[in-house]
């Protein structure tokens, strides 16, 4: 079994998950990892993915290895049929079977690149990884999903409201370069999944993928939740429990950084994350899956308040990673 999206599993499953997640960070002190080894490949940088991964696996009683291909790893090609006389030495079909013949899991990590939404929005990279490998395969944010943030953030508003549906504002932010939409994907689906009525604010242009909203608004139906897409600011702030804040490129930009960036800029002072808007919730809390710029994204005044809870949220990575690698590997 791979954990690439929560779209996959169950909402009974996921719940299981917060469970053992809560039971890891009550001091549960399970080893079920003793003897195992687990590669995390990063194509992308990382602090929490990286470092919550490498904790946790320790923790439970195992090994990782870390890979940087291009870096600490051979450079990896993936296409079907490519002639590789390129800069690329190594296939993924040679580097998935052999990995697997010394681990019991494969993490990865690889960004979207922004270059062509039609071809990036289905992981083409991480399907490469879930195809040649017999191990689970653990999806570390790719193009399309980031599921073990999304998890955490699930497991951060549980904890801090309660186990009831929320009402939850996804909101885009500002940002001086366009950045991948895995993290708001996951967001949206994962609040769809657990019944919350999930609000998404963005400025037009910077639509989320149709089908996803489409699987969203399925989840939402089926667990008693709502999803709601609007671009008017000051009605998305109104009565809602949590802000999760994250800026992300429009998909009709891809390829055209530029374009995007000058679209952008107009946008600039609006959708930053203020008090006078924070104002406007049922005293919401604050999150983001950081790494987030100050000030740009979310003002001083708003993260360091008591409302925010984007350190909990960050620590929330450890202990339900935990809980995935234990589910996938028990
Ligand atoms: N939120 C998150 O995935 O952080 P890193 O990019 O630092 O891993």
């Amino acid at each position: 079994m791979n954990f690439l999206s929560t779209g996959q599993f169950e909402l009974h499953d996921l719940n299981r998950l917060l469970e053992s997640a809560a039971k890891y960070k009550n001091g549960h002190a399970a080893r079920p990892l003793e003897g195992k080894s687990v590669a995390l490949v990063f194509f992308n940088p990382s602090l929490r993915t990286r470092a919550s991964m490498q904790v946790g696996i320790y923790e439970l009683g195992g090994n990782a290895v870390i890979l940087e291909p291009g870096s600490t790893s051979w450079t990896l090609e993936y296409r079907e049929g490519a002639v590789m006389d390129g800069n690329k030495t190594e296939h993924l079909k040679e580097f998935v079977r052999v990995l697997e013949r010394y681990v019991s899991a494969i993490g990865v990590r690889t960004f979207a690149e922004l270059k062509n939404w039609e071809a990036e929005r289905t992981d083409p990279i991480l399907n490469v990884f879930s195809r040649y490998a017999s191990v689970p395969v653990i999806n570390l944010e790719s193009a399309m999903h980031h599921p073990c943030q999304a998890m955490a953030d699930m497991m951060t508003i549980h904890e801090k409201l309660g186990d009831q549906k929320k009402k939850v504002l996804l909101t885009w932010a500002w940002h001086p370069k366009p950045l991948p939409m895995a993290v708001p994907n996951s967001f949206a689906l994962a609040a769809a999944q657990f019944g919350h009525d999930l609000r998404i604010a963005h400025p037009r242009g910077y639509e989320l993928d149709e089908e996803l909203i489409r699987e969203a608004k399925h989840f939402a139906a089926a667990n008693g939740g709502t999803v709601e897409i609007t671009h008017d600011l000051e009605q998305a702030y109104e009565g809602v429990e949590v802000v999760y804040a994250k800026s992300w490129g429009g998909k009709d930009f891809y390829g055209n950084s530029d374009g995007d960036i000058a679209h952008r800029l107009q946008l600039r002072e609006q959708w930053i994350v203020d008090q006078r808007k924070m104002n406007l919730t049922n005293s919401a809390i604050f999150m983001h899956c950081l790494p987030v710029r100050r000030n740009v994204i979310v003002t001083d005044e708003v993260i360091d308040s008591p409302q925010s809870m984007v350190i909990d949220e960050a620590e929330n990575r450890l202990h339900i990673q935990k809980a995935i690698l234990t589910e996938l590997l028990k």
